[in-house]
């Protein structure tokens, strides 16, 4: 397969400048993974914080699967707005839901957060919530942004375990965290949620250790535990 010609050559967070070739002229911090077949091309997959000049692009990249695994109804751009400026609003306070875009040679191609405070989970596990654009679909792109965003949990303390719940028909899904090195830990069933034949929906939750036992980060303040 092409991407496993590929060679991987650095993972880097870094912190974008005015007159950087990112989104607008602003601050932001951003996590890149760069591979590289030599002398032929490189494929960059970066996570960067959204703004509101994303929302439309963002908004074009939801599809059915989209709706039916994540977010449950289709977005509209004053709402997409509302939820950037929520993300961005958290990241500063450094509590609750942060997300990014996912930009595959400066084309965003999908969405993913993290969220320290989802009540179902245990304390200290970090929900994980991805989806990627049709276009962009089996090439890597959400395995490889799992794994940047783990990179930040780690690089900023939150959390133990990052955590991924799928209900299990979400084939795509239970891939992606499969291999991106997740291991099923139990399933979950919803209070509230149902099927079109009344049956209570399942999630299975997917875990990965952030940290060795040795290692685990001390909450911090406004953090569950
Ligand atoms: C799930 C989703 C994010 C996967 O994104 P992606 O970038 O295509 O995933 P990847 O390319 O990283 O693929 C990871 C693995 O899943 C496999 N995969 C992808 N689509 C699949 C499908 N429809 N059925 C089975 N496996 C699938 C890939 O083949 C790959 O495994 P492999 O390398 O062993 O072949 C994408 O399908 C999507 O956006 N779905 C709608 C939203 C959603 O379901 N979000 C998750 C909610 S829990």
């Amino acid at each position: 397969m092409l991407r496993s010609r590929f060679h991987p050559l650095q993972t880097r967070p870094s912190v974008a400048v005015p007159g950087d070739p990112g989104p607008g002229d602003r601050r932001v911090s951003r996590w890149t993974r760069i591979r590289a077949r030599p002398s032929v091309r490189v494929v960059t997959t970066e996570l960067r914080p959204l703004v509101a000049a994303d929302a439309a692009e963002h908004c074009r990249g939801e599809d059915e699967l989209t709706v039916r695994w994540l977010t449950g109804g289709h977005g509209d751009l004053a709402r997409t707005v509302a939820h950037f400026e929520r993300l961005a609003r958290n990241a500063a306070a450094g509590t609750g839901k942060r997300g990014f875009g996912v930009w595959r040679s400066g084309r965003l191609c999908g969405y993913i957060d993290f969220d320290p405070d989802v009540e179902v989970l245990e304390p200290g596990e970090v929900n994980l919530a991805y989806a990627v654009h049709p276009w962009a679909r089996g090439q890597g792109v959400a395995v490889e942004a799992v794994r940047l965003v783990c990179e930040v949990l780690q690089t900023e303390r939150v959390g133990r375990r990052a955590a991924i719940r799928v209900e299990p028909e979400n084939t795509a899904s239970v891939r992606v965290a499969e291999k991106a090195g997740f291991t099923h830990a139990r399933t979950l069933v919803s209070p509230t949620e149902v099927r079109s034949d009344g049956s209570p929906v399942t999630h299975r939750v997917y875990l990965l250790d952030l940290w060795p036992a040795s290692d685990v980060p001390a909450a911090q303040p406004g953090q569950r535990p």
